[in-house]
This record gives structure tokens, C-alpha cells and sequence, in this order.
């Protein structure tokens, strides 16, 4: 912990997402999150945040994509339960899939949107009006962010936690500012947008900043180069979706530890396949590694 109000995350701060169930453990402790991801050529994003969902450790995880990727996604993995969502004929979500989506999300404990959506207009109005209605404790990250340009202050009525995870290009279009811009003062930029719309900010990169509505801010120090890659995101949603999901009363925690364990699931990866040949799934793959090296 540093003496500039940045804290340095490491694993002592996130101790109780390390902590060993109780023997009498059923998967409903753990939560159910829906996922709300995918569309006609980014099957890919929806499965793999699927399956960081569920070695982050969710009970349940279920991935609403549309109806032409369903299958695509559903195959990926047994253990993943999908939701047929109304597609446009490009196979993206539709205006007619929102209703759908809400009933869904009555049942279930937290909400995440964006990997592998598109920017049609059908599917950003899907997105802001999930985001203006939700109820549940929400991860918002990529074209579930883009939805939101210009429309930054429904975070602030949101009726549970938000938290959105932009890479700084994604930050650059929420803020109106340049790239260069967020990157130049991440921590001011992260913890400005983190008080004004009273949402948990996870602004990506090599050194991670997390910032909180009360000014907190965290900054990450595990990770490589080798993370850029495309779908690394995706996996960062899903395993934050599932931290999330078993607890939803601390999205803070959630978002400190998310953080940490994909930057060393992302170094243990490394260590096995080399910088270069590093891909998203190794990270997956990687992540019970990072919860025991955590402990
Ligand atoms: N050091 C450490 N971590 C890194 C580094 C680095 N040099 N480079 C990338 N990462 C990490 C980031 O911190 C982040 O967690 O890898 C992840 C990359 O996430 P994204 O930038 O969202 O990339 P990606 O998953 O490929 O996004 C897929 O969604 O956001 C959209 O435009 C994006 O189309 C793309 C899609
Ligand atoms: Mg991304």
C-alpha cells in the first residue's frame, strides 16, 4: 500500500474471495449470474466469458446470446446454460429480445452485458434500457459500454452496482476525451467518472486502475504484454461476473480481486506457452492456478 491513496492491490485484500466453502455448500450460495453476450461471428466472446464465470466459481451461469449463436456457445462447454434471444437478420440482439432478458433477470443474482455485442441500434437500445432498469448488480463492459456514449447518467440511477470495465479507448468515448487523454492521467480520469456516475470503474491496461464512488482507488500490478489478445476482456468479465455472483453485496472486492487473479492467470499462462503465443482460453485455463497461488 502506497502513500499516495493508491493501494497496490494484493492477495491479503481480497482474502475472503479465497476462503474455503463450507461442506454443506450447494450451488445456490453461489449465485446465478446471466450473461448477456454474443452476436453472429463473436460467439467466441459469450463462451469464453461463460467459462470464467464458472471457474471463478458462480453456481449457475447462463449465457443469453441470440438465436443463431445459441448453439455455437451452448457447444462450447456442458456445463454452460443458454437463453435464445429475438436476433436481427444480421444475428445481433433485437429490440423484441428486452422483454425476454428482464424475466430472465428476476431469477438471477447478477447481470453482465457487452462481450461480443455489436453496435446496431436495436442492440443499443436493449442495452440502455437493461442498464436503465436493472435491478441487479451489473458488469458492463465493451459494446455494453459504447451503448452508453452520451447517455453516461443512467449509471447513477442504477438500483444496484454497476461496474463497467473499459479499455481506454472504450473510456476515451464514455469520458469525450482522446485516448492519449485517459492515458495520460488514468487514476484522475478512473476516479472522477468513478464519483460522478457512482459506478466502480476497472479502466484496463498494463496497470489496471480500479476506482470507487467514494474515491478509493487500486491499482493492479499482475499481468503481461502477452494479454493482447483478443477475448482477454471477455474472460476478465466473466471471471469478475463470477466473483460477483457469489458476492453481490461487494462489488468492490469483487472488481479488486477479479483483477488480480486474470493478470496472474494471465503470467501463469505465460510461463506455460510464452508471451507471444499467449491466447484468451490459456487464461481460463490458468485461472485455478492463480486462486491457489492467491492463497
Ligand atoms: N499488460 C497487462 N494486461 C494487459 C496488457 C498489458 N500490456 N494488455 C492487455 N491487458 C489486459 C487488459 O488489462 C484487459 O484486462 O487484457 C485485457 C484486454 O481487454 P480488452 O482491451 O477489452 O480486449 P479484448 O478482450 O480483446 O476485447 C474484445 O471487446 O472491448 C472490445 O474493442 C474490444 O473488440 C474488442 C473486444
Ligand atoms: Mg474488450
Amino acid at each position: 500500500v502506497s502513500n499516495l491513496g493508491l493501494n497496490v492491490i494484493t492477495p491479503a485484500d481480497y482474502a475472503a474471495v479465497l476462503a474455503a466453502r463450507p461442506l454443506n455448500s450447494n450451488k445456490g450460495m453461489y449465485g446465478h449470474a446471466l450473461i448477456v453476450a454474443g452476436s453472429f461471428g463473436k460467439s467466441g466472446a459469450a463462451a469464453m466469458a461463460g467459462m470464467a464465470c464458472l471457474r471463478a466459481g458462480a453456481g449457475l451461469a447462463t449465457v443469453a446470446t441470440p438465436k443463431s449463436v445459441l448453439t455455437s456457445v451452448a457447444s462450447y462447454a456442458p456445463e454452460l446454460m443458454t437463453e435464445s434471444l429475438a436476433e436481427t437478420a444480421d444475428g445481433t440482439i433485437c429490440e423484441a429480445a428486452i422483454w425476454a432478458i428482464q424475466e430472465l433477470a428476476k431469477k438471477m443474482t447478477v447481470l453482465a452485458i457487452g462481450p461480443g455485442l455489436t453496435q446496431n441500434a436495436e442492440t443499443i437500445q436493449v442495452v440502455r434500457e437493461l442498464v436503465r432498469a436493472s435491478e441487479k448488480p451489473m458488469v458492463i463492459d465493451a459494446d455494453g459500454l459504447n451503448a452508453l456514449v452520451d447517455q453516461t447518467e443512467v449509471l447513477k440511477d442504477a438500483k444496484a452496482a454497476t461496474i463497467i470495465t473499459p479499455h481506454p479507448g472504450e473510456m476515451s468515448r464514455l469520458c469525450g476525451i482522446s485516448t492519449k487523454e485517459v492515458q495520460a492521467d488514468r487514476v484522475g480520469i478512473a476516479k472522477n467518472f468513478a464519483a460522478s456516475r457512482y459506478t466502480i470503474v476497472v479502466l484496463k491496461g498494463d496497470k489496471t486502475v480500479i476506482a470507487a464512488p467514494s474515491g478509493e482507488t487500486w491499482i493492479n500490478c499482475t499481468g503481461n504484454p502477452g494479454m493482447a489478445t483478443g477475448g482477454t476482456g471477455d474472460v476478465l468479465t466473466g471471471i469478475l461476473t463470477g466473483l460477483l455472483a457469489q458476492h453481490p453485496q461487494d462489488p468492490l472486492l469483487c472488481a479488486i480481486a477479479a483483477v488480480h487473479l486474470h493478470g496472474m492467470a494471465g503470467d501463469l499462462g505465460r510461463d506455460r506457452v510464452g508471451e507471444i503465443s499467449l491466447i484468451a482460453t490459456d487464461l481460463i485455463h490458468a485461472l485455478s492456478g492463480a486462486f491457489e497461488r492467491a492463497k
